[in-house]
């Protein structure tokens, strides 16, 4: 039975979709230290056949092409697509959830910049993915550690936390979202589950440039990630304390460089035989 995204589906085809397609410049700008060390690791080849998953925006689509690949960038998000599509037509931008993806013909590599911790059941999706591999294929992808090891997202939801309205339960840290694999060894075996061998995972850390100022950086950070998601539930009343107290904790990691800030990836590489 095809894998139910419907949750994922609509949040990427509405506000998140949107905010990611306006702001897509910004964004593989800021994340470009973890993209180029995500593609050193996939090491693209003239004529492979390669496939983006969860390609967004289509960034590190038109990069691996630029490298002589042939390449498909999948995605479930309307406005990220069509954000991609008019960016390059040497790739074949194809709107589809990548969990139950077919293609005519089996792909070298697989790639993706965060796009498969989104999947309702993992395992089952990257079996999906492994059957669109070649033989001697290979995956390759880059997702983030905990929160604690990337203050550039938590930084900011731990400062507007004792705002927010009700204490709800913790979410299961497995939950589809940006740190649902943060976790090494629920990588490892997700990846053995789904017939994967030859898996690696590699710690790789960056400081990234939020924004020039607080203020810079508090506007992106209210617009996307896991500190907007938080600031959505505010109420009217605490908003203006819970944005200050953010500001404030962002202006403590201000420098002659802008707002600067650690951030932690797992570059995770494995073969389908
Ligand atoms: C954090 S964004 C990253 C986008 C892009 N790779 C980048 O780095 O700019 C996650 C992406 O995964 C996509 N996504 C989530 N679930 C998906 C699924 N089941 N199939 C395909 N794409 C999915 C979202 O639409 C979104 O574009």
């Amino acid at each position: 039975m095809a894998q139910d995204n419907t949750d994922q589906a609509n949040y990427w085809n509405d506000r998140a979709g949107n905010t990611w397609a306006e702001l897509q410049d910004r964004l593989d700008t800021l994340l470009k230290p973890l993209s180029d060390a995500g593609l050193r690791a996939a090491n693209a080849q003239h004529g492979e056949r390669v496939l983006d998953v969860g390609c967004g925006c289509g960034d590190t689509s038109i990069a691996l092409a630029a490298r002589g690949a042939i390449v498909h960038g999948v995605d479930i998000s309307g406005p990220m697509i069509e954000r991609a599509r008019a960016r390059s037509s040497e790739v074949e931008f194809i709107l589809a959830d990548a969990a139950n993806f077919a293609a005519a013909q089996p792909y070298d590599l697989i790639f993706s910049r965060f796009g498969v911790m989104f999947f309702s059941d993992p395992t089952d999706a990257f079996a999906n993915l492994h059957n669109l591999l070649n033989a001697g294929g290979r995956l390759v992808f880059v997702c983030w550690q905990p929160p604690t090891e990337n203050p550039w997202m938590s930084v900011t939801g731990r400062a507007v936390a004792p705002f927010l309205p009700v204490t709800q339960p913790p979410p299961d840290p497995r939950d589809p979202g940006p740190f649902a694999f943060a976790d090494a060894d629920y990588v490892r075996t997700i990846l053995i589950d789904s017939g994967f061998n030859n898996i690696q995972l590699d710690s790789f850390t960056a400081t990234l440039q939020v924004g020039t100022n607080a203020e810079d950086a508090l506007k992106l950070q209210t617009r996307v990630g896991p500190a907007a998601r938080v600031m959505a539930e505010l109420e009217d009343s605490a908003r203006t304390e819970a944005l200050d107290a953010a500001r404030g904790a962002l202006a403590a990691h201000q420098s002659a460089s802008g707002v600067q800030l650690g951030a932690a990836i797992w570059i995770v590489s494995a073969t389908a035989a």
